[in-house]
């Protein structure tokens, strides 16, 4: 269904769970989320499915699965099954931190999960404990090989630009796309919920990736609601992306819409706004009334000016 400014809302992002099993630095406190919610304020997987179908009804064609970290949530792999079965869906995906992927690849495969892209920040180990608190960077190759070897392609790496922590490894990232079908993606950093402070800190913006490595050619990739611009190396097999994720640009050709994990639809990524979709299933109310307003609620933009920062954590709107 097409909203107010015509553009056609066919994509649906699914946060399944404001839980995480790492707690990155940007991210979250140290301790996790303050505001976690409670299983009864979380949506069932029935009621993910539910406002899915009738999405579809509505015109969504593209489903993604997020978090937190939505390998954390039990019976992902049902869920998936159930909404890849749904005729109007064209493509499900899923964005992981990976560090569960290797358990559950193949059987996400088996389900009609299509690929992955998986969030990781830094190539060293030792880098990776730091900025996530709690991981092992080995889980995540450990993850990223079965993705590969069951076929959840391409996959795509996105890396959190890191002023001092991570601007020396670029090259390395880039690196990985000269041999390789991967796309690497330099997503900036935003001020977001409790950690909108550390983010201002150590914000470094994305164009750092073109002043480093000269080589990269931009190209043009048919979708053009993708929040990232793509570049090549010369020769090379994968793509390098920057999202820039604040930038205006994109809120004109914005096709989706955010259900969190406790049941509100957000228009607008960069919006407090939300619709409390999870209450009308539970009154009995008409789900799809309330989907086609909160599509006519897409903002045209947002109003994000410099220092501004929206307040429900990243965690718990799903990237
Ligand atoms: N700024 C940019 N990206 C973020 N992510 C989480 N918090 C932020 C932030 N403040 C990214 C994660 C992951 C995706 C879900 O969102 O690293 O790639
Ligand atoms: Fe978890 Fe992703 Fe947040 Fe890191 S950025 S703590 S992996 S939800």
């Amino acid at each position: 269904m097409k909203d107010k400014y015509g553009r056609n809302i066919e994509y649906l992002r699914i946060s399944l769970t404001d839980r995480c099993n790492l707690r990155c630095k940007y991210c979250m406190p140290e301790e996790g989320i303050h505001d976690k919610k409670t299983h009864g304020e979380i949506m069932t997987l029935e009621e993910i499915y539910e406002v899915v179908e009738i999405c579809t009804e509505l015109g969504v064609k593209k489903i993604r699965l997020t978090g937190g970290e939505p390998l954390t949530r039990l019976g992902v792999t049902s869920l998936v099954e159930k909404i890849s079965k749904l005729d109007k869906v064209t493509d499900i995906s899923m964005t992981t931190n990976a560090v569960l992927l290797k358990k559950y690849a193949k059987e996400l495969k088996e389900a009609g999960l299509k690929r992955v892209n998986i969030s990781l920040d830094t190539l060293n180990e030792k880098k990776y404990k730091e900025i996530t608190r709690l991981g092992s960077i080995k889980d995540v190759f450990d993850g990223l090989e079965e993705a590969k070897k069951v076929g959840l392609l391409p996959i795509k790496i996105n890396i959190v630009l890191i002023d001092r922590f991570n601007d020396d490894e670029i090259e390395d990232f880039v690196e990985l796309t000269r041999n390789e079908d991967i796309q690497v993606r330099f997503i900036e950093l935003m001020p977001i919920g409790q950690t909108a402070d550390w983010a201002r800190d150590y914000f470094v913006p994305n164009t750092i990736v073109l002043e480093r490595i000269k080589e990269l050619e931009p190209v043009e990739i048919g979708d053009k609601s993708s929040p990232a611009r793509y570049y090549m190396l010369p020769g090379g097999k994968g793509k390098v992306g920057l999202i820039n994720p604040i930038s205006h640009q994109f809120c004109r050709n914005c096709n989706r819409l955010r259900l969190t994990a406790d049941g509100k639809i957000k228009p607008c990524l960069h919006s407090d706004q939300e619709i409390d979709v999870l209450k009308t299933i539970r009154e009995g109310g008409n789900v799809k009334e309330v989907m086609k307003s909160s599509i006519l609620k897409k903002p045209l933009k947002h109003h994000l000016n410099d220092g501004e920062a929206i307040q429900r954590s990243m965690a718990r709107i799903g990237g």
